[in-house]
Parts: C-alpha cells; sequence; structure tokens
C-alpha cells in the first residue's frame, strides 16, 4: 500500500456509527494525519443529518480533503451527504466499493455502517479509501455529468 496522501479527514458519526468511528479515529492518530471529528461522542441516540451536513460542508467548502461518515449502516449520512453541492458520497461497506468510489467516482466522503462492518473492518476499509486515486480518463466526464445535476 502506497504512502498515504491525504492531509485531512472530516469525520463524524451518530449513535450507530460511534463504534466504528472511534476505531477509525485511532487509526488517524496512529498515522499521524490531520482531522476533525464532528462529533457525536456519546451512546445517546441523535439525528444523523445535522453530522452529515457539518463534515458535507466542510469538505465542499475545501477546508477538508476527504469526509467520513459512520451511522448504523452508511445510508442515512449517504442520503444526507449528497445533498451538499460539491459532494459525491459514497455507501462502502467493503473493500471493493471504497476503492471503486475513489478510482471510478472520486468519491469526496465514505459512508460506512457500524452495524454492518466490525470496527476492525472499518479500518481496514477506510484505508483503502484514503490510499485509492481516482483514474480520471473515461471517468472524468461521467463525474463531471453528475455534478452537472447540481445545475438544475
Ligand atoms: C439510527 O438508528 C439509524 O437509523 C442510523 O444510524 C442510520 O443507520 C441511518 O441510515
Amino acid at each position: 500500500m502506497k504512502e498515504c496522501g491525504v492531509s485531512m479527514i472530516a469525520i463524524g458519526s451518530d449513535h450507530g456509527g460511534l463504534n466504528i468511528k472511534k476505531s477509525i479515529v485511532n487509526y488517524l492518530k496512529k498515522h499521524n494525519i490531520d482531522y476533525k471529528d464532528f462529533g457525536t461522542d456519546t451512546e445517546e441516540s441523535v439525528d444523523y443529518p445535522m453530522f452529515a451536513k457539518n463534515v458535507a460542508n466542510s469538505v465542499a467548502l475545501g477546508e477538508y480533503e476527504l469526509g467520513v461518515l459512520c451511522c448504523g449502516t452508511g445510508i442515512g449520512m449517504s442520503i444526507a451527504a449528497n445533498k451538499v453541492d460539491g459532494i459525491r458520497a459514497a455507501l462502502c461497506n467493503d473493500e471493493f466499493c471504497a476503492e471503486m468510489s475513489r478510482k471510478h467516482n472520486n468519491a469526496n466522503i465514505m459512508c460506512i455502517g457500524g452495524r454492518i462492518v466490525s470496527p476492525e473492518e472499518a479500518v481496514v476499509i477506510f484505508e483503502k479509501f484514503i490510499n485509492t486515486d481516482f483514474e480520471g480518463g473515461r471517468h472524468q466526464k461521467r463525474v463531471e455529468q453528475i455534478m452537472n445535476l447540481e445545475n438544475k
């Protein structure tokens, strides 16, 4: 695996994704990767859209290079994050999707489910996400076509 080139990660979760967020944060600390944790910090039930919005806005503004959003399935976070212009949030509950979401879709946020993957699997999936580059080429125009959907 190549050296991680990502400088800044925005990460957030709800209660359903807190366990895997903690394991990813531990990985970030261990590898000295800059990050900001947008919460939540406890097991108390919270509404995920606000966390999705805060992480997605920070990535869309360019304050962070990539984002990670963890909830029970990753689904709610991905639906919410994709409402923010400039965001390509991909549901990545396995390594293959993490790899393809970067290579083909140039995803800038990874969404993942703490009720689907283990904390150990979450780290492996995250590692794949941040260490895979967009391939460009024939995928460039497709990603542009996606982004043009924002300009209704
Ligand atoms: C919370 O119970 C759960 O709905 C949330 O974590 C997420 O899975 C939504 O998509």
